[in-house]
């Protein structure tokens, strides 16, 4: 069996019990450590699970599939995930994958990201589209992530945006190479995305100045009678975003 494991957001006890069930029976135990990082490195979930962990990065996950599955079809074999497993992470190719090869899969579900948003006070029922925002580099500067929140803003809804974690990120320089360096772990910061966003209005100028002016401004103008719209980063009120 194939096990896809949740492990919320918090430390080592946010595993379920269900969860850890598994995790301490299981034949092999992978970590995925790309997507998201949990407070607590490898060392300290070994130590809470009493027993070993085979850290999954991306290189792993993306072209392995087939190590991660070998002998899933006999065995018990676990892959954990910050959060829950299907939580904006996709994990689908991997499930997809065991389906094919035959192998049976169980999903163990945990808290996420996208459901712990709601810790700021905003109601998650009023959540648009969820966006994420990767750092820019000189080369490649998407902004589709700021339509998207202006299409939520539209809709007077709440936009999520997850930043950017960069763990074992290999250089520009090395991709071609066979030996690859990587990057040092960054995490993007609240300034960091707000920059961006900045950078985005000013490029738009014309398009997107009054949104970015004012939120109360665009909602009048789209004929909403409520004045409760909040302007997006940029503008010194509360932010729209979170
Ligand atoms: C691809 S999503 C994976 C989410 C995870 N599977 C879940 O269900 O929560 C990864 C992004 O979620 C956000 N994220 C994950 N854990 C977080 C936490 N504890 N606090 C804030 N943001 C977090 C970060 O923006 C990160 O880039």
């Amino acid at each position: 069996m194939f096990y896809v494991i949740g492990l919320g957001l918090g430390g080592a006890e946010d595993i379920t019990v269900r969860g850890f069930e598994i995790v301490k029976k299981a034949e092999r135990v992978y970590l995925e450590a790309y997507t998201s990082i949990l407070t607590v490195g490898k060392e300290e979930l070994e130590q809470f699970y009493g027993r070993s962990l085979i850290v999954a990065d991306r290189d792993l996950v993306e072209q392995g599939a087939d190590e991660i599955l070998q002998d899933a079809t006999s065995k018990d074999i676990a892959f954990l995930v910050v959060g829950d497993p299907f939580g904006a992470t996709t994990h689908t190719d991997l499930v997809l994958r065991a389906r094919e090869a035959g192998v049976s899969y169980k999903i163990i579900h945990n808290a996420s990201i996208m459901n712990a948003v709601g810790c700021c006070g905003l109601q998650l029922y009023n959540f648009g589209e969820t966006v994420s925002i990767p750092y820019w580099t000189e080369s490649w500067q998407p902004d589709s992530f700021y339509d998207k929140i202006f299409g939520n803003r539209r809709r007077g809804l709440h936009t999520l945006c997850l930043l950017d974690i960069r763990v074992k990120e290999p250089t520009l320089e090395s991709l071609t190479k066979k030996e690859k360096e990587y990057q040092p772990p960054h995490f993007m910061s609240v300034s960091e995305a707000a920059g961006q966003l900045l950078e985005i209005i000013r490029r738009k100028d014309g398009e997107y100045k009054e949104l970015a002016d004012t939120g109360l401004h665009t909602a009048r103008n789209e004929g909403h009678s409520s004045g409760s719209t909040t302007p997006l980063p940029g503008n010194n009120r509360t932010p729209a975003s979170s």
